[in-house]
């Protein structure tokens, strides 16, 4: 059996892929299942938590004892995850969030024709994890200033995901460090892992420079070890 040690707890899990929209019939998305985030969603509730699910795009059962919110977009996802950390104990950002999306979007289909079609201009998207992981700072600054604006609460851990091909814990470290998250699951993409697959494997690097592997299995087993390293640093 597993631990209750999220017991009293609330969690935020983002999990899936968002869906830029170009038009009403076409969107700019990614290869994201959802499988690692529900597995995160259902083994916290598992382990007692309150756990808010924010799904992008997936296709799965809810998982038992998950509130479940359904997004499409980036700015869908950063609106329901910011409004759910309010009242966070932890915030994983498991989604793979669209880094652009188009400017603009057609209110009709784009039709095709003979001349070349119209390019589609993107935009930056929010960066959500970033957004929360820059709070610590402010918070901090806002302790000597009173300054803290309302509606800008850090929840008290903040994990990222990071899938990299090459120079896996540089690039996950430098990505730790710009993301202010406290720890960044490091999934090495390909080996058969990761995308839409049962399995996962990673290395999990944490703020105070620390790293823990954790080996490959199921995505349960994954999401327990994670949950494993994360209530340490709940207050
Ligand atoms: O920079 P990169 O996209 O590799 O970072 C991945 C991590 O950042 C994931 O945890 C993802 O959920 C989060 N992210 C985000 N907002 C974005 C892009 C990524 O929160 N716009």
């Amino acid at each position: 059996g597993r631990p209750r040690d999220l017991a009293g707890r609330h969690v935020v899990v983002s999990a899936g892929g968002t869906r830029e929209a170009i038009d009403p019939v076409r969107f700019i998305g990614n290869r994201s299942s959802g499988l690692q985030g529900y597995a995160l969603a259902r083994t916290a509730a598992a382990r007692g938590a309150e756990v808010t699910l924010v799904a992008a795009n997936v296709a799965l059962p809810d998982p038992a004892g998950a509130k479940v919110v359904r997004v499409e977009s980036a700015l869908e996802l950063r609106e329901a995850v910011l409004a759910a950390a309010e009242t966070a104990d932890a915030v994983v950002m498991a989604a793979a969030v669209a880094d652009f999306r188009p400017a603009a979007r057609s209110q009709t289909k784009i039709k095709k024709s003979s001349a070349e079609p119209d390019p589609i201009h993107l935009v930056k998207n929010p960066d959500i994890l970033a957004e929360l992981g820059e709070r610590k700072r402010a918070a901090l600054a806002a302790a000597v200033s009173s300054a803290r604006p309302h509606g800008s609460r850090r929840p008290p851990v903040i994990v990222g995901f990071a899938a990299e091909t090459d120079d896996v814990l540089a690039n996950g470290r430098a990505k730790l460090a710009r993301k202010g998250c406290d720890l960044l699951v490091v999934n090495q993409v390909g080996d058969g892992l990761a995308f839409g697959t049962p399995d996962n494997a990673a290395v999990v690097l944490s703020a105070e420079g620390g790293s823990v592997e954790i080996p490959r299995g199921p995505k349960d087993d994954v999401a327990d070890a994670v949950w494993n390293l994360v209530t340490p640093l709940l207050s």
